[in-house]
């Protein structure tokens, strides 16, 4: 291993990183990037955990389109022009992730023999996998960006737009993006963003029924 391998080895094994709980603690969505770029190890940290995500079946119908290059993240913003208005500092992010959810993927996966769908109805499924596990994996790289220190946004891509997408990107009609991700060095939040963490979440008894729904167990 020559002297840049090393120490790269070195810097992932020492490199700091948190208490599991604190990047729960720390995730929000960041929208205020600096145009502090990313080095290819930390990118290749947060693309890494996606493929860690769980996926039905074992299915991993799931693709991301990544776009590091400054000429190819000019030719994604003018495809989200609302989220260019409302944030125009999210296009500083120097790490853009497209992950697209693969149906035709689980469709085949399912016919296969230990699971015997082979009919490849949609009507079998008690909800669509294929966006559920390319969420999962999105919410991977957000934790992981939460853990190298970055923040992330994980944001639409409006109907209207994805015909223009697909074409700019040559993606297959079969792969549909299920939103985007900006990654990058968090800058001040330009105007300022409510502390959701703190004012917003919705309360425990709100959301959890225990032993049944309205609690009251016969
Ligand atoms: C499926 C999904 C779609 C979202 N779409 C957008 C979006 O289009 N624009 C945006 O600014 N934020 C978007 N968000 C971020 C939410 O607004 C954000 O998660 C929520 O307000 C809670 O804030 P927090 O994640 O910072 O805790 C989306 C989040 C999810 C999970």
């Amino acid at each position: 291993m020559d002297i840049d391998g090393l120490s790269a080895l070195v810097a992932a094994r020492y490199r700091r990183t948190m208490e599991f709980a604190e990047v729960i603690r720390r995730r929000r969505m960041v929208r205020h990037y600096t145009d502090q770029p990313l080095t290819q190890e930390v990118i290749d940290r947060v693309l890494a955990s996606a493929l860690r995500a769980p996926s039905a079946g074992f299915s991993q119908g799931w693709a991301f389109l990544v776009l590091t290059e400054p000429a190819d993240r000019a030719r994604f913003w003018p495809l989200i022009p609302t989220r260019v208005e409302q944030t125009p500092a999210m296009q500083d992010a120097p790490l853009v992730v497209v992950p697209l959810a693969h149906k035709q993927a689980y469709l085949d996966r399912y016919a296969e023999p230990d699971k015997g769908w082979e009919d490849r109805a949609e009507a079998r499924w008690p909800a669509p996998y294929w966006y559920i596990d390319t969420g999962m994996a999105a919410l991977m790289m957000l934790l992981t960006a939460v853990d190298e220190g970055l923040g992330a946004c994980f944001f639409g891509i409006a109907p209207e737009n994805l015909a223009g997408f697909h074409a700019e990107f040559a993606v297959p009609a079969e792969y549909a993006p299920i939103g985007a991700i900006t990654v990058g060095y968090r800058a001040p939040d330009l105007p300022p963003q409510p502390d959701r963490v703190a004012q917003r979440r919705r309360p425990a008894t709100d959301v959890f029924h225990h032993g049944q729904w309205d609690g009251a167990r016969s």
